[in-house]
């Protein structure tokens, strides 16, 4: 896996300005203010820093921003980034300059002079965030932009910043899983695979079952295997706890979509851009990510994390349009598109969630529609809920997180496109507002007093430009925006 940059918090040392190699960064305030590291690289490269201070450029800039000296003389290191940033800066404006720095670090070690900057954890978090490759897959080292080189932070109070930022990295680390899972391919994250990977982290004090095809016919789950039936590879649930609430309290559930590939099934999707389907686990890859993140940082809470792993093919088993499958909670579906596969995932997930565990609430994420991004693009999720005051928590973490959401609605007009002359229900509900009939089908599988939200991450979960912490490719969106949620909702003490 991934690992996040090592970041070292060391004290303030001036000596240091002139001697490390690599890239050497400097704070300086939007008002020009330098402080004691920066005066002493003005001091060794003659006046650079204040001409830089003095210029026109340097009005312009925003915090967050850096401008790079290349080379200067006076200092061994290569290059000299001078951060623009307030004393005390918003969590994203910190973030932002670590962010800003990581893209200017690739295969350098970097330090920091950041003195008694103010949210100097959550720049440490930008970089650690925006420092992040997948080169899994590249076998030359020109290719490879491994980025192993660690970042020195030289502070006032190193221990301080150390105590903050870690539990932050811890998300970090989990931020990094998810990352990787969405961007694996799926000839290498094979439902198998996957499993292995999430049971990997019983090390951290995760508990995690996996739960075989057998045992998930005796359960019921019918709508899930009918997705899986095409595919050599196993469906297979994985339930992962983390116990660090009250013993006797009921736990939040982390529900995601597992789809390792979806071809569409028998209902084919066309070739062009089909091989973006190998991120249609994204909601099971933020699932993991959290998981993973609320045990390194011993989280005081109960959380359940359950992923539905499938994969969608067509082959002489596979379900056809038409079949009529039972789920988990005994209602049938018919099933109109085999392309329409998640949400007969995730309802028997739900459904095995509710019946075991009794949650406190429940949230659901998934890759689900393709009309969602049309609806929001690649900015925010799709936010779908039966609960104002558990919706309003979440959108407010997300906020905080500067992680993209949106609400949308729901309602009884909408639930009725989804009525079936054979069954109880079809799987679509035709083009209009498909995002919305996707939610009402879930909605169906949420017993009336559980408190629930559905996050249709279709257009977040992996994008095709860098967005604001991630370079392309998979985001980990949602990550961070639970883990707070979380934070925010059960472990006040
Ligand atoms: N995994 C797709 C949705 C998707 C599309 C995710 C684009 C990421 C990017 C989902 O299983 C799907 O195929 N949905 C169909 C539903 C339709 C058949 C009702 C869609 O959106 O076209
Ligand atoms: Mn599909
Ligand atoms: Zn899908």
């Amino acid at each position: 896996m991934t690992q996040v940059t090592p970041i070292s918090f060391v004290p303030v040392d001036l000596d240091a300005v002139a001697t490390v190699e690599g890239r050497l960064a400097i704070i300086v305030s939007p008002d020009g203010k330098l402080d004691q590291s920066a005066r002493r690289a003005n001091r060794l490269t003659r006046g650079a820093v204040a001409r830089l201070v003095e210029s026109a450029g340097f009005a312009k800039l925003k915090p967050g921003q850096v401008v790079s000296l290349n080379w200067p003389s006076g200092l061994a290191a290569e290059a000299l980034d001078v951060v623009c940033l307030p004393k005390r800066p918003s969590v994203e404006e910190a973030r932002k300059a670590g962010v800003t720095l990581a893209k200017l670090k690739v295969r350098k070690a970097l330090h920091l002079m950041a003195g008694t900057q103010g949210k100097a954890a959550e720049l440490a978090l930008g970089i650690a965030l925006r420092d992040y490759t997948f080169d899994a897959h590249k076998t030359s080292d020109s290719e490879k932009e491994a980025d192993e080189a660690a970042v020195t932070l030289y502070l006032g109070k190193p221990e301080e910043v150390e105590a903050e930022a870690t539990p932050l990295l811890a998300i970090a680390e989990g931020v990094m899983m998810t990352r990787d899972l969405t961007n694996e391919p799926a000839n290498v994250l094979t439902t198998t695979e996957f499993a292995d990977r999430l049971a990997d982290m019983s090390k951290l004090g995760l508990e995690v079952e996996v739960l075989e095809e057998d045992k998930l016919e005796e359960l019921g789950m019918r709508t899930l295997l009918s997705v899986g039936h095409g595919s050599d590879s196993p469906s297979k649930v994985v339930v992962m706890q983390w116990k660090g609430g009250a013993k006797d309290e009921a736990p939040l559930a982390l529900l995601g979509k597992g789809v390792v590939f979806d071809t569409g099934g028998i209902s084919l999707k066309p070739a062009a851009g089909m091989e973006d389907m190998t991120m249609d686990m994204g909601g099971a890859g933020v699932v993991a990510g959290t998981m993973r993140a609320l045990a390194l940082r011993k989280a005081k809470a109960n959380v359940v994390g359950i992923v539905g792993l499938v994969e969608n093919m067509p082959s002489a088993r596979a379900t056809r349009p038409g079949d009529v499958v039972k789920s988990m909670k005994g209602d049938t579906v018919e099933i109109i598109n085999t392309d329409a596969e998640g949400r007969l995932v995730l309802c028997d997930v739900m459904w095995y969630a509710q019946d075991r565990f009794e949650p406190v609430g429940m949230i659901d994420l998934a890759t689900l529609t393709g009309a969602i991004i049309i609806g929001l693009g690649h900015e925010n999720a799709g936010v779908f809920s039966n609960n104002d005051v558990f919706c309003n928590g979440f959108l407010k973490a997300a906020e905080a997180e500067g992680e993209g959401a949106w609400r949308m609605p729901l309602g009884q007009a909408y639930d009725d496109m989804l009525k079936s002359r054979i069954a109880d229900m079809k799987n679509i509900g035709g083009r209009p507002a498909g995002s919305i009939t996707a939610a009402q089908f879930l909605k169906r599988f949420v017993k009336d007093d559980t408190p629930w939200i559905h996050l249709d991450i279709a257009g977040v979960a992996s994008v095709k430009s860098d967005t604001k912490y991630a370079p392309k490719g998979a985001t980990g969106w949602g990550v961070m925006a639970l883990n707070r949620m979380i934070k925010d909702r059960f472990e006040t003490e």
